[in-house]
């Protein structure tokens, strides 16, 4: 008799042959493994993503969406995969942004451990870093069904002492919706952010994220020029100020607005009732040309002022990063394209070791500047030349 092993719910299955199903949380054979090639470190689940998005992304310790990379040199005229938009000018721009942030290192003081935990709209966590809302993983190579991306992305977050978002594309329909299945399955434990459907559509699905017990919702505005949803039938468009003051009163749950850019679309959007602003350019994948997000955060966080909970996603791949971005003025921090590798690599097990590494770095970052918590990283920090 074998042993198999579900990187979805981690149940261990006795049998002779690869078994077709997980009988525990109905996972496919591709989630199932055999005990040796359970990944014990992040290189291995990298290890296993690259084989399973062979010519779509090559798992590179560096994803700045430069053109030798193969997301963004064998992007032109075929679909996105996991490149940027146009010529990858916004995707290059957040991590060349990062890149040019640089941390003061301070190293006396007293002794510390430093302090990750965090609050994020109530809910404690274990550091304030998050699986960004993202979709569409089981169409590269068909590496995994939907419902079990969405699905490994909600536990391994959560098990990693964090919280998961979920995105939304053109194959998530009323009748069949990966981030919802996911987060029924999760007893609610996540945050849907939904396309900028018709309002009706999305107050359909706002309803059913309120009744799974979920978190939060939100919608991804900057998914408004999306034309794939329209060509399958999921048409999408911009919202105005009181569209979105519509859905705020719509639901109990507290409401994200994600893809914000400009220091005064954030501001209107407080005004209308949200609740967290998701400073984002989609990862470079909606407009090519924009500023980096870490070039924009504190202009929104300087309008803003210090009441509004604000995220920061994109071109954020260490904690050393992600600490930057708190440094300049996010409250918690969004993690998109390594997520959806670490999922497709090992399912919940691959999100969680991908998290856990993340907080490792984290620490070390906070500890190196002088950061006992969380709270405490600010400008300070870092380096200014004048
Ligand atoms: C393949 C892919 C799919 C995505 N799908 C969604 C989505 O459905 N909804 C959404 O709000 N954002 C989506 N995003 C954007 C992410 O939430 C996030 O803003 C971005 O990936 C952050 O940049 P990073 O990948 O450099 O970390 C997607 C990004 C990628 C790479």
């Amino acid at each position: 008799m074998n042993q198999w092993y579900c990187s979805v719910c981690h149940e261990i299955i006795n049998n002779e042959n690869k078994p077709e199903i997980c009988e525990i949380c109905r996972a496919d054979k591709r989630m199932i493994m055999n005990q040796q090639e359970i990944p014990q470190s992040l290189e291995q689940v990298r290890d296993l993503a690259r084989t399973k998005l062979k010519g779509i992304c090559a798992a590179y310790p560096s994803c700045d969406g430069s053109f030798d990379k193969i997301c963004q040199r064998e992007a032109y005229g075929k679909p996105i995969g996991l490149g940027g938009a146009g010529q990858g000018r916004s995707f290059r721009a957040n991590t060349e942004a990062l890149a040019n942030i640089q941390l003061n290192m301070s190293v006396l003081g007293d002794h510390f451990e430093p302090d990750t935990s965090c609050s994020f709209l109530g809910i404690d966590l274990k550091f304030p870093v998050m699986a960004s809302s993202t979709a569409g993983a089981q169409k590269y190579n068909d590496a995994l069904d939907e419902t079990m991306f969405c699905t490994s992305v909600l536990k391994g977050s959560k098990e990693a002492g964090t919280i998961g978002l979920r995105g939304d594309t053109w194959f998530y329909t009323l009748d069949d919706n990966p981030s919802l299945n996911a987060m029924k399955a999760c007893d609610g434990y996540g945050i849907p952010i939904f396309k900028p459907r018709s309002q009706d559509i999305l107050k359909k699905l706002i309803e059913r994220a309120e009744g799974y017990g979920c978190k939060a919702v939100g919608i991804d505005l900057d998914g408004c020029g999306s034309t794939i949803m329209a060509r399958q039938g999921q048409p999408v468009f911009r919202k105005t100020v009181k569209d979105i003051e519509e859905l705020v009163k719509f639901t109990t749950l507290p409401f994200i607005a994600k893809g914000i850019m400009m220091p005064d679309e954030a501001q209107k959007c407080v005004d209308a009732g949200v609740k967290v602003i998701a400073v984002s350019n989609h990862g470079g994948r909606v407009l090519d040309s924009t500023p980096g997000v870490a070039t924009m955060l504190p202009l929104i966080r300087k309008k803003l002022g210090n009441s509004v909970t604000i995220t920061a996603d994109g071109g954020v791949r260490t904690g050393y990063d992600v600490l930057k971005m708190l440094a300049l003025g996010a409250d918690a921090v969004l993690l998109g394209r390594d997520i959806i590798r670490a999922a497709v690599g090992a399912g919940t097990l691959g999100v969680k070791l991908h998290l856990e590494h993340i907080r490792k770095t984290l620490k070390k970052a906070m500890f190196m500047t002088g950061t006992k918590t969380v709270k405490m990283a600010d400008s300070r920090i870092l380096f200014n030349r004048n």
